[in-house]
């Protein structure tokens, strides 16, 4: 094990890691349905599904075998002058759970990119149409949609990228309405955010292409959860003033949220909607972009101009996409949202001992998440009690990731209660340790 992380010391450069102050990371050698196992077989729970990414579980031997599966006939094939199977039956299946218009998938390979086409096709929607000046966005503070250029101008609010700002598009940023159990204010805020987001739109709609929104919760700003009703508002709102509306569901579908889809509680639908992470069951990357059928037919002509100029080497990889519909099979072959309804019910029977408690704040509970803030923390990212408590419960073998002073838990669809037990057991003792 040593001897691994001194290879990786040697060459590799981590994600979102500040590498002269961070512990050594730890090697991993197999994974197993919650748990991930180090190379002295020592057990870590994956509370937070490894970037909410495993829904089914680490090494599901259906999926393990779907991958073996396809890998023997196609594992990949250039996806422009070429189709395959498996993508024809992954958009035929999406598009059938998203229901009409939402009829034309485009793939990618992770969730930025997902995000990225989506603002391209927003923005070129309107430049096809000769309405060349709609180019700008409105996102909400807090966002984050991801990394590349373009979802890190939509992602602004989320106060990561502010070293970037000069070389992003132009993005009109408005509150989000974030709210917890037993919030006494829920009402007041929501019609606060509405009335900041109409008066953007009468300054900025008419050159405003798409609002991006991460629907029912914002997840790498804290677990900021919102109202279903708040999510509805904004839609109409949005498209009242004729702007494209673009659901960024990469951390909310695939049941996190206790519904395949997020948008499916809130009495709305996107006109682009982004899709990723929990799209393989976390084992291959891969993402979508579903678009309306009216935008597309924008993107038809005698020649390539009002083509959408985007497409990587590995888009639609077909054992990505073989798995994503296993995945998506395995949602009624193994009553995978019964599942998370019950987890959601241990949760919020967990919920009262960290309401109750002297150092926990604002506790709220979604589908299989559960979230809450420590009190009299530093907020957000400089919270130093959120890097003694990662390391803290790491050691005592739980993969909990605060986020600044968000401490949440994302687990797998498959965790049973007793490992469920266990880790509200370590939750709460690992807020023993702060002051
Ligand atoms: C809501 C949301 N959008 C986009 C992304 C970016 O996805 P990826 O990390 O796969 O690029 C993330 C990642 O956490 C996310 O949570």
């Amino acid at each position: 094990m040593t001897d691994i992380i001194a290879r990786d010391k040697n060459h590799i450069w981590h994600p979102f890691t500040q590498h002269k102050t961070e512990c050594d990371p730890i090697a991993i050698e197999s994974a197993k349905g919650a748990s991930l196992y180090d190379h002295e077989g020592r057990e870590i729970l994956d509370l937070i599904s490894s970037w909410w990414t495993i829904n089914h579980g680490h090494s599901h031997p259906p999926l393990v075998e779907e991958i073996a599966r396809q890998a023997a006939k196609l594992s990949h094939v250039m996806f422009a002058g070429f189709t395959h199977e498996p993508a024809v039956t992954l958009a035929e299946q999406l598009c059938q759970k998203l229901s009409p218009p939402l009829s034309k998938v485009f793939f990618s390979d992770n969730g930025s990119t997902s995000v990225e086409v989506a603002l391209k096709v927003a923005f070129q929607y309107w430049a096809n149409q000769g309405q060349e000046k709609r180019t700008n966005f409105i996102a909400f503070e807090g966002a984050y949609h991801g990394d590349t250029f373009g979802a890190m101008a939509v992602g602004k609010g989320s106060g990561y990228f502010s070293l970037y700002d000069e070389l992003l598009c132009t993005v009109h940023s408005v509150p989000y309405a974030p709210t917890f159990i037993n919030d006494p204010d829920v009402e007041a805020i929501e019609n606060a955010a509405i009335d900041a987001l109409e008066t953007t739109i009468e300054q900025h709609g008419d050159t405003t292409a798409a609002l991006i929104i991460e629907p029912l919760f914002q997840g790498a700003s804290g677990m900021r959860f919102c109202r279903p009703a708040f999510v509805k508002r904004v839609t109409q709102t949005a498209r009242n003033a004729g702007i494209v509306v673009i659901f960024d569901e990469i951390a909310t579908g695939f049941g996190r949220t206790g519904t395949l889809f997020a948008h499916q509680q809130c009495d709305v639908k996107p006109d682009i909607i982004c899709l990723s992470k929990g799209l393989t069951a976390g084992m291959l990357p891969l993402s979508v972009t579903v678009i309306d059928e009216k935008i597309y037919d924008a993107f038809l002509g005698d020649d390539f101009s009002k083509a959408l100029a985007h497409g990587h080497s590995f888009t639609g990889n077909p054992l990505a996409c073989a798995l994503a519909v296993k995945s998506l099979a395995l949602f009624e072959e193994e009553n995978t949202l019964e599942k998370i309804a019950s987890i959601e019910k241990f949760h919020q029977k967990f919920a009262p001992s960290l309401t109750r408690h002297e150092k926990v704040e604002q506790v709220r509970v979604c589908g299989s998440l559960l979230a809450f803030n420590l009190k009299g923390q530093t907020k957000g990212y400089k919270s130093t009690a959120s890097l003694q408590l990662r390391d803290h419960y790491l050691r005592a073998g739980f993969n909990i990731r605060p986020l600044g002073d968000t401490i949440y838990l994302m687990p797998p669809f498959c965790i049973s209660e007793s490992q469920l037990s266990r880790a509200y057991d370590g939750l709460l003792q690992g807020l023993e340790i702060l002051d």
